[in-house]
């Protein structure tokens, strides 16, 4: 059964008819307790929810479908260890990764906890000896700088947390990432280091991901002209991967490479030992700290019920605009200069995940499912987008990210950062009408036919739904449970849809044709193969480019 043949799914039809009647702006008017009634606190996060195109029968009826698909039954299923990502025959489990009780976690009845651990234990001591400086290069000097390759899941996650708690960063170790196979990422960053005390931390899950072997073979090919030996790779490249055989035969040492699982996704992968170079920048603790909060919000997920429960909330509302309010895309809008790679980091997790037309029977689906996630770090978004958000046509959710206090700032730019947000917020709830405009206009001592042509301009209609989530600061653990809110937002999303979340085939096919064509653009193979555009386009980049 879909979940559009929901009793609940019928009443929110109907109530969907209703509130596109009605504007947020009489809904405040006429209950000036909305804003306490509709928001929720847990795990340090604060969320206003209160700017939406809701009332309480639209929220019972959401939280009654989530219900009616098994929401509930279908999270414990993935804590509990089951092969939900049914087409690897996988399990999902990143939330053991951050697994802060005794309690075991059963794979196949067997305790995966131990290994979890001892690979944290790795880490930690890892950290300590690069942090401690007893971890020597190959001519006895310390570890300053680490280049971190990897992409997607084991890129993003790691430079964007790191990025986010700058101000935890140690003082011991700078680190840089390397993520893209254009060449000018890896070389702009080795052209800064002397690889006497620069490490290499490869991140690649499977271990077969052309960009990142590509980028680790020009890092491996710069140190041993460098001066460094086949012998001393070992003392200047760790590897992680699930795929150990790959990385030993790839040259690095058994001992320096830390596993990672079939059982977590790359993009629920940055609290296994991908988060490495996390640990590395802020020290250890302060990871450890990142798993706390995730853990937290485990729970809370877990023991919430969905009125109250943070990933339900979010997740239900999203439904309400993608399939009743033609809701295309989902906006974010962190207004904190550090959190600004959020927007990508939530793409993958939110479009690899839930960017899909298949459900879970093999059937292609009637209905829309994952919505684009865009956004970028306010203010800059009020000076080249958000004129589409208030005045643009159709209805685009945004969820506004704002920490109450900022280290590194100053209180003065602080609360200027805040009243942006907030103000965006209320604009775009209450809008201003033509006659408001007019009025404005008539104050200015504009003429009868200026006020009526401008008015209908400056009009802003308002009505825009968003969603306020605030917290004190950004400590580790609160970007933690942060993360991990959003990693189960996506999960009920897509057991609602029917997705399966956790593979990723779409893909693929670029992967396959990218190498055909790589062959091709070195002659390897007939343009004969390609269509006539490829074809070209490879003449194109050989002809600009001979010596290939
Ligand atoms: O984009 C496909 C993908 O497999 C992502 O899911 C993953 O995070 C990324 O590529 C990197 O994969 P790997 O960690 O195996 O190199």
């Amino acid at each position: 059964m879909s979940f559009t043949d929901t009793a609940a799914w019928q009443r929110l039809s109907t109530q969907a008819e209703k509130l596109s009647k009605k504007h947020m702006r009489d809904m405040f008017d006429s209950d000036p307790q909305r804003s306490t009634k509709y928001s929720i606190n847990a795990c340090g996060l604060s969320i206003d929810y209160s700017k939406n195109r809701i009332n309480d029968d639209v929220l019972s009826d959401l939280f009654a479908l989530l219900e009616e698909c098994s929401v509930s039954e279908k999270r414990d299923a993935m804590f509990r260890g089951d092969k939900i990502n049914a087409t690897e025959g996988r399990a999902v489990l990143h939330t053991a990764l951050r697994n802060r009780s005794e309690q075991s976690v059963l794979l196949d009845g067997v305790d995966i906890m131990p290994e979890v651990r001892a690979t944290l234990e790795k880490m930690r001591e890892f950290v300590t000896r690069i942090h401690s400086g007893s971890h020597k290069g190959y001519t006895g000097k310390a570890i300053k700088h680490i280049v971190a390759i990897g992409i997607g899941g084991s890129f993003l996650g790691p430079k964007i947390m790191t990025e986010a708690l700058k101000p935890y960063t140690v003082d011991a170790v700078k680190v840089h990432f390397v993520a893209n196979v254009d060449g000018c990422h890896i070389y702009d960053v080795l052209k800064t280091l002397d690889a006497e005390d620069t490490l290499v931390v490869m991140s690649s899950k499977s271990f077969s991901t052309q960009e990142t072997l590509q980028n680790t073979t020009t890092a491996k090919n710069w140190f041993l002209q460098s001066g460094g030996t086949q012998e001393d790779i070992a003392k200047h490249f760790v590897a992680i991967s699930s795929n150990v055989s790959a990385a030993v035969d790839f040259g690095i040492s058994e001992d320096n490479i830390f596993p990672m699982w079939d059982w977590v996704g790359g993009r629920y992968s940055l609290w296994s030992a991908i988060g490495l170079p996390i640990a590395l920048a802020l020290g250890f603790e302060h990871f450890e700290a990142l798993l706390e909060g995730a853990y937290e919000m485990d729970k809370h997920f877990v023991e919430a019920p969905a009125s109250k429960n943070m990933p339900m909330l979010l997740a239900a509302l999203g439904l309400w605009y993608r399939h009743f309010f033609d809701g295309q895309s989902q906006v974010l809008l962190p207004y904190y200069h550090y959190l600004r790679g959020l927007p990508a980091y939530v793409q993958q997790l939110d479009m690899e995940s839930n960017g899909k037309q298949v459900n879970m029977e093999g059937k292609v689906v009637s209905y829309p499912t994952g919505p684009i996630i865009w956004g970028s770090e306010g203010t800059n978004g009020q000076h080249s987008f958000h004129q589409l958000i208030h005045q643009g046509a159709g209805c685009m959710p945004i969820d506004f990210i704002f920490p109450l206090t900022a280290p590194n700032s100053d209180v003065e730019h602080h609360a200027m950062l805040a009243s942006n947000c907030f103000g965006q917020a209320q604009a775009l709830m209450q809008g201003k009408t033509f006659e408001e405009c007019y009025v404005d206009l008539e104050n200015k001592g504009l003429s009868e036919n200026e006020r009526q042509s401008l008015a209908q301009h400056k009009t802003m209609p308002g009505n825009k739904p968003s969603n306020t989530i605030t917290f004190k600061a950004l400590t580790p653990k609160i970007l933690g449970s942060l993360i991990a809110t959003y990693e189960h937002k996506v999960f009920v999303q897509g057991v609602v849809w029917g997705l399966n979340s956790f593979d990723q085939w779409g893909v693929e096919l670029g992967k396959v044709l990218g190498n055909q064509v790589l062959d091709g653009l070195k002659n390897q193979t007939a343009l004969s193969q390609f269509d006539s555009s490829t074809a070209a386009l490879i003449e194109q980049f050989q002809k600009a480019n001979p010596e290939l």
